[in-house]
């Protein structure tokens, strides 16, 4: 009993203590640190001068030869790529404006005047197709799974908020819409704009349309002399 009572007194003693003691008081003197870590450091401040280097700027120049993200990177031709992709990077570098978002336009935005828009602004080839079939399984599959299902690897290690992307919602959901979902992401979504090329966000959209199409199919749509096949399977 005294033991308990002796116990609470002196938590309830270090509790008020915690709440309404060692507040301090002004101080003009240094802080005293204990641990400063890194907090005072040597370091390049932006647009601040630094007299480390002889010309006494900070923040240097780039290396001759970089080149700034989402401009076009030359394609070294002593990598072998597979025809079919070559072909692909190809007709998406003959696109006027491949790269990440630039301008305020459908085609950088999803957006037609204060509404999302619907359609994909390039041709529709089997190429572009094949292109976002690879982009999709490359960077959506993993989380929205190979059919859109929203059964991605990621979901068994935990990541629970994945949607199916065959929902009607989804299906029906202007193509800007989606577009700007990639670019920006949506609520527990990041965003995959600085990762894809604005060309590559519209041919994965043009993959979606394709697998949400396959998975809402009926008989009818099949060609009448394929349908044979499919009842054998
Ligand atoms: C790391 C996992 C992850 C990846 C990769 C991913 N997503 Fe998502 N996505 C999510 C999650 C989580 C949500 C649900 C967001 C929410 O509403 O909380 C979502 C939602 C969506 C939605 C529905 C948005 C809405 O309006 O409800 C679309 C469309 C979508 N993703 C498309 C894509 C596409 C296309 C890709 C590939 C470029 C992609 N996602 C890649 C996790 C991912």
């Amino acid at each position: 009993m005294l033991r308990g009572f002796l116990l609470i007194s002196l938590l309830f003693t270090i509790a008020i203590i915690a709440v309404f003691g060692f507040r301090g008081q002004k101080s003009t003197g240094s802080p005293l640190e204990i641990f400063p870590d890194m907090v005072r450091q040597m370091k390049v401040r932006a647009q601040a001068p630094l007299n480390f280097f002889s010309d006494g700027r900070g923040p240097r120049l780039p290396v001759t030869g970089t080149l700034p993200i989402g401009y076009e990177m030359p394609t070294p031709k002593t990598i072998a790529t597979p025809a079919a992709i070559t072909a692909t990077v190809e007709a998406l570098q003959t696109h006027p404006r491949v790269g990440f978002s630039v301008g305020t336009d459908y085609y950088d935005t999803g957006k037609m005047a204060n509404n999302w828009g619907t359609g994909i602004p390039l041709e529709l080839t089997r190429e572009l197709m094949e292109r976002g079939q690879q982009r999709f399984n490359i960077t959506c599959a993993m989380c929205h799974g190979a059919t859109a299902a929203g059964n991605g690897i990621t979901k068994q290690y935990g990541l629970a908020t994945v949607v199916t992307l065959q929902d009607e919602r989804i299906r029906k959901m202007a193509d800007g819409e989606i577009f700007n979902t990639i670019t920006n992401g949506k609520n527990t979504m990041m965003a995959y704009g600085p990762n894809i090329v604005v060309a590559d966000r519209w041919a994965i959209i043009a993959y979606l349309r394709a697998l949400q199409r396959s998975q809402n199919a009926a008989i009818a749509d099949v060609p009448e002399d394929h349908r044979a096949e499919l009842e054998k399977q």
